[in-house]
């Protein structure tokens, strides 16, 4: 007769049959020589979970480092620019209208002065206009229609003395509210 086995009780153990016993046997062989694969692959996971640590660490180490555009250029020779025309060429590039007229030239900033955008420069209706709400400027740059409160502005302006190119410098703005478009830097004499 059998013996019973109730359910706490622990199986008797039974010898294994000789193809198990191999078959055992033959996967502790592949475990061993797999070995140096899986440890190379872990230390590969280690050092990429390591690198990425040092990645977050170095964003919170090194704070962001905000790339101003550039400010000041060199715009070339006064005799570029012909006399009575609002030269465009700079205007993607640097945000800037050169303007020459029969005395003067000067450097418009091409941001509107309501609220930021960039006016287009109508030739033909001798006006900068703002697409956004529709302020107008003349040529000089001063305001005449729609909310623009104030004029453009106008960068500093000067001519290098070493190659004779104008450089324009957007780093100091002139504000023709505050009377500063009498100021020397802010235009050259033609
Ligand atoms: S931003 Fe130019 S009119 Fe409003």
């Amino acid at each position: 007769m059998s013996e019973q086995i109730t359910p706490y009780q622990v199986p008797p153990k039974t010898p294994l049959a000789g193809s198990a016993a191999a078959e055992i046997r033959e996967q502790g062989e592949i475990s061993r020589r797999n070995f140096p694969v899986v440890l190379t692959t872990a230390w590969f996971a280690l050092a990429a979970a390591l690198g990425g640590l040092g990645a977050i660490l170095g964003r919170f180490l090194f704070p962001n480092v905000l790339f101003e555009p550039v400010s000041k250029f060199k715009a070339g020779l006064p005799a570029d620019y012909s006399v009575g025309e609002v030269d465009e060429r700079w205007k993607e590039k640097f945000g800037i209208w050169v303007v020459r007229n029969e005395e003067i030239m000067y450097a418009l900033i091409t941001v509107c002065t309501h609220l930021g955008c960039t006016p287009n420069w109508l030739a033909a209706q001798n006006k900068f206009k703002c697409p956004c709400h529709g302020s107008g400027y003349y040529r000089t740059g001063v305001n005449f229609e729609g909310p623009a409160p104030r004029p453009l502005e106008r960068a500093k302006i000067y001519i290098d003395t070493s190659d004779g190119q104008i450089v324009i410098d957007k780093g100091k703005q002139f504000h023709q509210e505050r009377g500063e478009w009498t100021d020397p830097e802010s235009f050259l004499k033609t």
